[in-house]
């Protein structure tokens, strides 16, 4: 009864009524999108065998239903030639059942972006699986092979947007079930578009993709979603054009524009570095790695003088410790009981950065976490949340350490309600004062 009364539930919330809508059951391959606002959902490459699973329910439906619906249930199973998926079994190998679902997709693409409506965007989804996503954010074949049919389609994406559309409780627990969702923003793509070598494409990425990504940080978007949303941006420059020519003259495919475009992320990841004081640099430079494990004086003495410092600088920031010759950073749960930045005279972002990690870790919202952000100033909350996205990146993609990825992804999550939390509270001498905003 849960299932049925949450789906009633979503359907007393539609916010259409009155109008039927209108139902066919056709092959997307033979559409006729015109005058259409597009918003569609198509199979994802070899996922889900919808019609293989919807057999066993076909069956028991077509006992009680085929003299309701004669025409849905005039055949004995459902139909499973036309179905746009890459099946290696139905298609007789795994490369016959990739340019099965490349071809097919691209032709209901074609039609979607010649027919459909051109002054809205047409709204693409794409789900990912669990284990899909390499450690960088992008995946195996199934993205690539999709993204490529969306461009050869004639479409240019404007935009990648990941989207939690899934609840991971119970039954999808610890299953290969379906991660994220993203969504594409496409227009067809300009008749006079020009072709670009892979030089200018590498010069517009590194243009254009830096303003997009401090947009992204500005919004708080959480880290973990950072690289399937930095696709977007991307691919807009990469679908832009007619073609990216290789030096051999062959056009790039989607699947190294976006290696390159998870080049370009990365240097920007490690570019933002520069804009800490030397101690969190090198604070940074350590963790990345030997994370909170000992390491050799002589490596850490190195490492602060080419950010022009001392190991003893990074000891007397309350950082590290160093003793008998071997150096280590300090974890959260060993700094200092009480800290207030306003009393240390000598203030880092890494100090910043983990005390209120600390705090929001123990206590998360609270009201003490929003008075520590408050205290820290603006500045240095948006260097602190700064910090936070390249120690996520890090933690997830160098040191594979999912836990303490885990607490940086937590942070930048709350970040909105923090910073909120951090604003409502006027007297940061200690008094529990907040000012409601209703
Ligand atoms: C990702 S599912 C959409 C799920 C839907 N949004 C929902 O929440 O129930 C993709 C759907 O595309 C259908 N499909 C596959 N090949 C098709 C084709 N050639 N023409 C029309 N639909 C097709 C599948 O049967 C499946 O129902």
């Amino acid at each position: 009864m849960g299932q049925v009364e949450y789906l009633a539930k979503a359907v007393a919330a539609l916010p259409c009524s009155g109008q039927a809508g209108k139902l066919r059951q056709i092959n997307a391959q033979n559409v006729d999108f015109s005058g259409f606002v597009i918003s569609t959902d198509p199979p994802y490459y070899d996922n889900v065998p919808y019609a293989d699973l919807s057999d066993f329910f076909y069956v028991w439906l077509r006992k009680g239903l085929a003299g309701v619906y004669p025409d849905l249930f005039s055949t004995m199973l459902v139909p499973k030639q036309e179905e746009l998926v890459a099946d290696y079994k139905r298609h007789g190998g795994k490369d016959e059942a990739d340019s099965f679902f490349l071809e097919g997709m691209t032709t209901v693409m074609r039609h979607m972006a010649t027919q459909g409506r051109a002054d809205v965007p047409a709204a693409i989804y794409y789900a990912f699986r669990q284990g899909e996503v390499d450690e960088s954010g992008f995946s195996v074949k199934g993205w690539a092979t999709f993204l490529q049919a969306i461009v050869d389609a004639g479409y240019s994406i404007g935009a990648t947007w990941p989207v939690r559309t899934e609840l991971v409780g119970n039954l999808k627990k610890n299953k290969n079930a379906l991660a994220t969702s993203v969504v594409m923003a496409c227009r067809p793509r300009a008749t006079d578009a020009e072709t670009i070598s892979r030089i200018e494409f590498i010069r517009a990425l590194r243009k254009e993709l830096p303003d997009a990504l401090k947009e992204m940080h500005r919004a708080n978007i959480a880290p973990v979603d950072i690289p399937q949303a930095s696709i977007g941006p991307g691919i807009a420059i990469f679908s832009r054009y007619r073609a990216v020519i290789e030096r051999d003259d062959k056009p790039m495919s989607v699947k190294t524009a976006l290696q390159i475009i998870n080049e370009e992320l990365d240097q920007y990841l490690s570019s933002q570095e520069g804009d800490f004081d030397p101690e969190t640099r090198f604070a940074v430079s350590w963790f990345t790695q030997h994370g909170y494990e000992k390491g050799a004086f002589g490596d850490a003495d190195n490492l602060a003088r080419a950010r022009g410092i001392s190991v003893d600088d990074v000891k007397h920031a309350g950082i590290a410790e160093s003793s008998a010759g071997r150096v280590r950073i300090y974890k959260r749960e060993e700094l200092e009981a009480d800290w207030d930045p306003a009393s240390d005279r000598h203030v880092t972002i890494w100090e910043c950065c983990h005390y209120l990690l600390r705090q929001y870790e123990q206590d998360g919202l609270s009201h003490a976490t929003g008075l520590l952000l408050k205290k820290l100033g603006s500045d240095k909350a948006e260097a602190v949340k700064d910090l936070a996205y390249c120690l996520y990146d890090i933690s997830a993609n160098k040191r594979k350490d999912a836990k303490e990825a885990t607490a940086y992804n937590a942070l930048i999550a709350d970040w909105t309600e923090l910073t909120r939390q951090a604003a409502a509270i006027h007297d940061t001498s200690g008094d529990r004062q907040i000012r409601l905003d209703i």
